[in-house]
């Protein structure tokens, strides 16, 4: 049997409400930080995608007991504490292994975490995750192409973590997990002010930590000699938000995003707004609907509360049938570009520049087989497909699949023609 695949025919306009699953990127490093308590944590909202499961999977290996209960909830609890290592056969699949780091390190004391490499969306260093677990006081090597850190009990310090591309959302968590076992007082400055950042710390103070300032780019870690469980629920995920915001917009329809965070995506709103795309609060949750004219805006991506890198493919889709010129910046991941060759084929008019992607607005979008190349990416690629004319493929959608919850489910739901079929060759 073949690989899965998404068979979409553009067209209908899309009308109902959708419940967001739990934030994908809060809820990986929550799930990491299980590592630090002792007793029991219970997530609740925890988004069933394949990352979640490569993580899981990696608990296990790392001693922790993990078990999904029958009310969906994620019951974690660290058990066996010999394991301290992240072989890159996981890591491989997913980079978001390396906030193990900061966990293993503080209770542990050891860890040893596959050096993660390049991924489809460019370069991507940990450097700054390494200079974080320096500066708490561990030492590190890199032997065989695995991070080996060592440390006996962390001392808490101020640390700067900004890089040449700005603050780090990863490294901000490692970081913060880290700090939180280690003595005395730690300050990070030029942290990542992202909502998956503040939940975790919030997270993590409903186990018994002492952190604040989270939301803002200076948080402050007071160290704590032990955590204990929780109970928890993850925020929902913006993205995911943001997606179907795009999705309702592109096919002239109307959407009510029952618990979307609005205060999550204030810039990404903002662009909307100036595109012609209504969005309302109402007692029910947050209404998006289009009128048919899609104006042509500039769109630069930045840390939070700029817009975010991980919706640039989704409205560089939107603005494909904009009525004029648009001007999309990425300044997160310079190169998180692959969804462009793949637009083009659909019939979008789109010339990369650098960092840049100019946007010339087309009358209509046409379906064709196309190929999915990372997360987001793909999204952008659902999007067109919902909007052309025609039956669009949409391939390799495992990609997809890591982090978005039964994407076609939910699509399906509120009257979208989309399949996911098996027996793909591509
Ligand atoms: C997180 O990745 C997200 N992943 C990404 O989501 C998201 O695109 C990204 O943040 C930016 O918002 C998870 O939360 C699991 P960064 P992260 O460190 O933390 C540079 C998705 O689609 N940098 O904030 O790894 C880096 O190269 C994914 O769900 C360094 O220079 O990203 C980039 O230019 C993909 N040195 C910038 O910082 C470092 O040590 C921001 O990256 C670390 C990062």
């Amino acid at each position: 049997m073949g690989l899965p695949y998404f068979e979409i025919i553009g067209g209908p306009r899309l009308r109902g409400s959708v419940r967001l699953s739990g934030a994908k990127n809060a809820a990986l490093p929550i799930l990491a930080a299980s590592i630090l308590c002792e007793g029991e944590v219970v997530l609740r909202d925890v988004p069933r995608v394949a990352d979640v499961a490569s993580l899981t999977e990696l608990l296990a290996k790392l001693g922790v007991d993990v078990e999904w209960r029958a009310d969906g909830s994620l019951k974690l609890i660290a058990r066996d504490e010999m394991n301290c290592r992240a072989e890159y056969d996981i890591v491989r699949k997913m980079r978001a292994s390396i906030c193990v780091l900061g966990p293993l390190l503080a209770k542990r004391h050891r860890a040893q975490v596959s050096m993660p490499g390049g991924c489809a969306i460019g370069d991507r260093p940990v450097d700054l995750h390494l200079r974080a677990m320096r500066e708490l006081g561990a030492e590190i090597e890199l032997i065989n192409g695995d991070i080996v850190a060592k440390s006996k009990r962390l001392r808490g310090t101020e640390m700067f973590l900004g890089g040449p591309f700005g603050s780090t959302v990863l490294g901000t968590a490692n970081a913060m997990m880290a700090a939180v076992l280690a003595d005395g007082l730690t300050v990070i400055e030029m942290a990542a002010c992202e909502p998956e950042v503040v939940d975790l710390a919030n997270f993590l103070n409903q186990c018994g930590a002492a952190i604040s300032g989270q939301g803002t780019p200076r948080i402050v870690i007071e160290g704590v000699k032990e955590l204990h469980g929780c109970e928890y629920t993850i925020i929902p995920d913006r993205i995911e938000a943001g997606t179907f915001m795009v999705a309702a917009a592109i096919t002239n329809g109307e959407l009510t995003l029952e618990n979307a965070r609005l205060d999550h995506l204030m810039a990404f709103v903002d662009r909307l707004a100036a595109i012609g795309v209504n969005v309302e609060k109402n007692d029910k949750g947050v209404v998006v609907s289009s009128a048919r004219r899609l104006e042509p805006v500039d769109v630069t991506t930045q840390p939070f509360p700029g817009f975010p890198t991980d919706l640039q493919a989704q409205i560089m889709a939107l603005l494909c049938l904009a009525d004029g010129n648009s001007v999309i910046t990425e300044k997160i991941f310079p190169d998180r570009f692959l969804h462009v060759a793949e637009l083009a084929r659909m019939g979008a008019r789109l010339r990369k520049e650098g960092p840049t992607v100019i946007v010339q607005g087309v009358k209509r979008l046409v379906a064709a087989p196309v190929m999915a190349s990372d997360l987001r990416a793909s999204a952008a690629l659902v999007l067109a497909g919902l909007a052309a004319r025609g039956t669009t493929r949409v391939h390799r959608i495992y990609h997809l699949e890591r982090g978005y919850q039964q994407l076609d489910d939910k699509l399906r739901a509120v009257g979208a023609e989309i399949q996911r079929k098996e027996g793909d060759e591509v």
